[in-house]
């Protein structure tokens, strides 16, 4: 099998996110940006309450797979869910019950099955012979050429229509969401704060509650007091981002996240566009979120933090995670060189 497709599973729709307790679920997503790509086959599950730092070299596709995570970026293949629903278009390839039924796959297994027989055998066996040699199995054992000829040009998708396409609409139908909805239960900071600065401390935290009709503007603005007393920055309500330190914007950042009551925030190096002074406090800040039980994915350079907090660490690299586990086992015994390598540089 090639780097491509070995960590392809499949997972019919009758075992799908039957995983307990999992808010997000990542089951084996592509990101290719042109020809380049970026993630190659990720899966990953993210239980309540566990706090899960990602580490890895620049370029490793670390923000990547944080923004694939919340749909800021579509995978180019595999599912993205958020309990029991998904968020990215349903993906035909990861789910038998709607494979089967396309021509393009039945096509794909026979030619398969026929070029491993002899050439007396292969004139005898028909089509529909051949079809009942495909059992559960040979999903799964399915080789590079048929995957690639089922993925190339998503011929699946384009070609069939009918029942393919139907199978396709029971799924999404059955387990489907609205990405916009969705994507309010998971709170996002940036490296950069992404505050507006033309609006206020207040206007910036309920801006999107109240635009998304989440909350009416009184409920948010309530919550957002609270917050801004909570992170200690209550005076600076009315003023404009620009007139606050990079370490209280992004705690307004993060209390502008929680405005919106989300089950799980995720984190992007927040704290790596910090002057040295100022890191404590916003990281002071998430770890209080942490012990309070909130789920979190964060994605940092800061080892001494993903060690404290983080019950345990992917190591990302080309695309992959490489390693994962415990901060103890990861950072004490790590096993693959290339973490090893890693370690060395930034421990
Ligand atoms: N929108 C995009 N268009 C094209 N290429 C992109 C885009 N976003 C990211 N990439 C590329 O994808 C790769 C992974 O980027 P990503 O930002 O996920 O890495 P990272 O692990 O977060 O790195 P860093 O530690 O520097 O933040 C890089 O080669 C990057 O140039
Ligand atoms: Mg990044």
């Amino acid at each position: 099998m090639t780097e491509d497709n070995k960590n392809l599973v499949y997972v019919s729709d009758d075992i799908v996110n039957t995983g307990i307790g999992v808010v997000i679920d990542v089951q084996n997503i592509y990101k290719y940006f042109g020809d380049l790509k970026v993630l190659s086959g990720i899966s990953c599950a993210i239980k309540k309450g566990e706090k899960v730092a990602i580490i890895g070299p620049s370029g490793s596709g670390k923000s990547t797979l944080l923004r694939c995570m919340n749909l800021l970026e579509e995978p180019t293949y595999g599912e993205v869910w958020l309990d029991a629903s998904i968020m990215t278009p349903v993906d035909s390839y990861l789910h038998k019950s709607i494979l089967v039924k396309s021509n393009t796959y039945k096509k794909s297994i026979v030619a398969e099955i026929k070029s491993k027989l002899g050439k007396d055998e292969k004139e005898k066996i028909k089509y529909d012979d051949a079809i009942k040699l495909v059992d559960e199995d040979t999903l799964e054992n399915l080789s590079d050429k048929v995957l690639t000829q089922i993925k190339t040009g998503d011929l699946l998708k384009k070609r069939e229509g009918g029942e393919f396409a139907r199978a396709v609409k029971a799924y999404d139908v059955r387990y489907g969401v609205n990405i916009n909805k969705a994507r309010q239960r998971v709170g996002m900071v940036f490296q950069h704060f992404n505050l507006f600065n033309n609006l206020t401390i207040l206007q910036n935290m309920i801006l999107s509650p109240v635009q998304l009709k989440l909350k009416s503007k009184e409920e948010a603005t309530d919550k957002a007091l609270k917050l801004l007393e909570r992170i200690g920055l209550l005076d600076k309500k009315d003023e404009y981002p620009s007139k606050l330190s990079g370490g209280q914007k992004q705690r307004v950042a993060i209390a502008r996240a929680l405005v919106m009551d989300p089950e799980v925030m995720l984190f992007d190096e927040p704290t790596s566009a910090l002057d040295p002074e100022m890191v404590g406090e916003v990281l002071s800040l998430i770890k209080d979120l942490a012990d309070e039980g909130m789920t979190m994915v964060i994605v940092t350079h800061e080892m001494g933090f993903a060690k404290e907090v983080a019950n345990r660490v992917l190591f990302l690299d080309g695309g992959n995670i490489v390693e994962e586990n415990t901060p103890e086992e990861l950072f004490n015994n790590p096993k693959n060189e290339r973490l090893k390598d890693f370690l060395s540089k930034v421990l």
